[in-house]
């Protein structure tokens, strides 16, 4: 049996009607959610990415401002920067893109921003924070993975969820989100023996470990839910995920499709963290 397909642009879509109203009610209070991306450097996808933040802000009635610097911005001048816009009041949320050059060390840059405004959810204390279960600004892929769990009605509680990665920015805060839901949480990488067999008694799989199709159907538990993270583009330019779609949607329960799965989730979550982040200004819950 097919597995059924998990929207992640449905979701997204509903997720932003409720943005749209949180946005409403700030403006009866005449506060905008302002969102700040700082650019450093012409990396092609980068720029991408950052219209593409804009573009939601416009779409959101956000205020936005976006802050394009040459690759050879010095380290100090970007921290600068983002002291201004740590203090400037119409701005709830800062994002500063990645990947830096070089030389700029990106742990001083993600220091650097205010926590509350810290909408990319890596600041240090919002780390902390979603480790021991307090209120945080929560990284957006995670959060948006289990928002796509959650409204596709996949049980998390007691289930065995396998994060194939252990990244900072998806890896470990997906595992600690998943961990929040009560899940049992095995997270693999790149040393885990038998990878193949531990993904096995997997009830839900996220990978995110950017191999194409690193993912097999003989892997898969049949029924489990498989959320695939992976955005890789192959050498006929075409985009895969980190699973080999064609063939696991035969033995999962539910999947996620690549484009069109968790990728439109991630920049709403960004959203949904700057109308949070704006509406703590304002003194709301
Ligand atoms: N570059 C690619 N993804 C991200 C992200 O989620 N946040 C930031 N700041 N940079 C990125």
């Amino acid at each position: 049996m097919s597995a059924r397909l998990i929207d992640g642009k449905a979701i997204a879509g509903e997720i932003r009607e409720e943005i749209r109203r949180g946005t409403r009610e700030l403006a009866e209070r005449g506060v905008t959610p302002g969102l700040a991306v700082v650019l450093v450097g012409d990396d092609p996808a980068s720029q991408i990415y950052v219209r593409n933040k804009a573009r939601a802000c416009e779409e959101l009635g956000f205020y936005s401002e976006v802050h394009r610097l040459p690759k050879e911005t010095p380290q100090d001048e970007l921290l600068e920067l983002i002291s201004r816009l740590n203090a400037k009041s119409e701005v709830h949320g800062i994002l500063v893109q990645s990947p830096l050059p070089d030389h700029i060390r990106e742990k001083a840059v993600i220091d650097a921003i205010a926590v509350h405004k810290d909408v990319d959810g890596f600041h240090p204390v919002n780390v902390g924070n979603l480790v021991i279960g307090d209120d945080a600004l929560l990284s957006c892929t995670p959060a948006g993975i289990i928002e796509m769990l959650k409204r596709s009605g996949i049980p998390i509680a007691g289930r065995h969820a396998v994060v194939i990665g252990r990244s900072n920015i998806v890896g470990k805060p997906a595992a600690m989100l998943l961990l929040r839901e009560h899940a049992t949480v095995t997270v693999c990488h790149s040393k885990t023996a038998d990878l193949p067999d531990v993904v096995r008694q997997a009830d839900i799989v996220v990978a995110a470990v950017g191999r194409p199709k690193l993912v097999k159907a003989d892997w898969i538990k049949p029924g489990a839910a498989v959320i695939d993270v992976g955005i890789n583009r192959l050498p006929d330019g075409k985009l895969c995920g980190d699973v080999d779609f064609e063939a696991v949607r035969e033995v999962a329960g539910w999947i996620t499709p690549v484009p069109g799965g968790v990728g439109p989730m991630t920049i709403t979550m960004l959203m949904a963290n700057t109308l949070k982040a704006a509406r703590r200004a304002a003194g709301l819950a």
